[in-house]
């Protein structure tokens, strides 16, 4: 009897250690058990802060670079009156949120030769909040 109770409780102890080596790291991966996660990246406070001693978002508005009101599915180099580089001009890009991405990611390896002077925001969720921006932009 006695033996019978100690393989039980040997048993039951595995059981529990097998559950808890499954279940442990379960808590651990989801969300709430990690610390507060960053707050989400802001598109437009992003184009504030880095675009927009550049960039207008009004209509027929260039400044050191063109307007990028419209800029959602517009054909690269495309603004009227911006005199953009031979490269910007050559590159055949669409801006759809996969071009935006990689061209800000690293503008002068997406575009080389371009003369936009930004080193790349190499986030991917900053970039990404910036792309969903600029999609909006009318
Ligand atoms: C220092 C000025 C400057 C800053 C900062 C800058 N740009 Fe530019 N941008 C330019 C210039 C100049 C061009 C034209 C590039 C060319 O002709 O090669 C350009 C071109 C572009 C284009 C292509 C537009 C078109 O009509 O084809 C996009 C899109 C763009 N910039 C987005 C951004 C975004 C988004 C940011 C901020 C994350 C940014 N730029 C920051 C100067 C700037």
């Amino acid at each position: 009897m006695k033996i019978a109770f100690a393989k039980g409780t040997v048993k039951l102890g595995v059981q529990l250690a097998t559950a808890a080596a499954v279940i442990l790291p379960m808590i651990a991966l989801t969300p709430l058990a990690r610390a507060a996660p960053p707050a989400p990246a802001n598109g437009s406070a992003l184009y504030k802060a880095q675009c927009a001693m550049c960039h207008s978002t009004i209509s027929g508005r260039n400044m050191l670079g063109p307007s990028l009101a419209g800029v959602a599915n517009r054909k690269a180099g495309s603004v009227a009156g911006f005199a953009y580089s031979p490269a910007m001009k050559k590159s055949k890009l669409k801006w759809d949120k996969a071009t935006l991405d990689r061209y800000l990611a690293d503008p002068r390896k997406t575009v080389p030769g371009t003369k936009m002077i930004y080193a790349g925001q190499k986030d991917a969720a900053k970039r990404a909040a910036l792309v969903a921006y600029l999609m909006t932009l009318k």
